[in-house]
């Protein structure tokens, strides 16, 4: 948009450094608190390694995330679409205060869980995924992070919605979580229902549910030896789902 200046002036152009931009078009970061690394045994006995993803993670992710988009079923195309912007997102730094886990088998990527802080008082999920299925890793990966946004960060809820059946009962159902009124509140994944877990809610009924859902507790005193089967991180070949 040009208007003609009110009022003569020295320098017609003023030259623009995109450094002096760029705070105005990314969020000044929150000082969040890192998840603590953990470890939980699944039913069948493997024990999946929870970690924040990091950002030489990223080039791995996406390359994977490409493949998962082509896969037409059970709605892991349009998570993984998503999921591919929003690492993106956190890397070109055009996500507010995004965080990542993601669940390893011996350093393979079987589970993935991100979200983002809107205000102190509000966190908001994004997405949760397995690609290793049948294993209750998106149970895991779904507490863990709601773990992280009410326990850890201490916000008072926690805002999802979801985008799939196995979505909507792993934690819309068997979380029992109400939702705000619709269409007066929407999502920001695509407008759709806000359903929501408060701190009371938590503290009341969910803490003890991956007892509940995959049979033990997350364990934060990772031994070394977990941490050394999974230090170098791998991403499937193919997408087998
Ligand atoms: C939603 C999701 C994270 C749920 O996690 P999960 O419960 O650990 O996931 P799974 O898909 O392995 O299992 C879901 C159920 O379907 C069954 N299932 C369906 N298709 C299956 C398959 N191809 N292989 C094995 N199990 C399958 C499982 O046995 C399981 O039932 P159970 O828990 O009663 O045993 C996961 O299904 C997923 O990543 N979906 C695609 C992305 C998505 O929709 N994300 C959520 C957005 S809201």
């Amino acid at each position: 948009m040009k208007l003609d200046p009110p009022e003569k002036v020295s320098q017609e152009q003023i030259t623009l450094d995109v450094r002096e931009i760029e705070p105005l078009l990314q969020a000044p970061p929150m000082d969040l608190k890192p998840w603590p690394e953990a470890m939980i045994t699944l039913k069948d006995g493997r024990v999946l390694y929870i970690r924040e993803a990091r950002l030489d993670d990223v080039p791995l992710l996406l390359e994977y995330m490409k493949k998962v988009m082509d896969c037409d079923h059970d709605f892991y195309d349009i998570v993984g679409a998503r999921v591919y912007a929003e690492i993106l997102g956190w890397q070109r730094k055009r996500v507010k205060d995004p965080f990542t886990l993601i669940g390893l088998f011996d350093g393979m990527l079987a589970g993935f869980a991100n979200g983002r802080v809107m205000n102190e008082d509000i966190a908001i999920s994004l997405h949760t995924m397995t690609f290793a299925r049948g294993g209750r890793i998106g149970y895991a990966m779904y507490y863990a992070k709601s773990f992280y946004a009410l326990e850890t960060l201490g916000c008072k809820e926690w805002w999802s919605t979801f985008e799939s059946y196995n979505g909507w009962r792993m934690a819309g159902l068997e979380m029992a979580q109400p939702t705000y009124p619709w269409p007066e509140y929407q999502h920001e994944l695509g407008g759709a229902r806000v359903y929501y877990v408060t701190k009371r809610h938590w503290n009341t009924s969910l803490k003890n549910f991956t007892r509940q859902m995959i049979g033990a507790d997350f364990n934060f005193n990772v031994t070394d030896e977990v941490r050394k089967r999974n230090e170098v991180f791998r991403v499937p070949d193919q997408v087998t789902l």
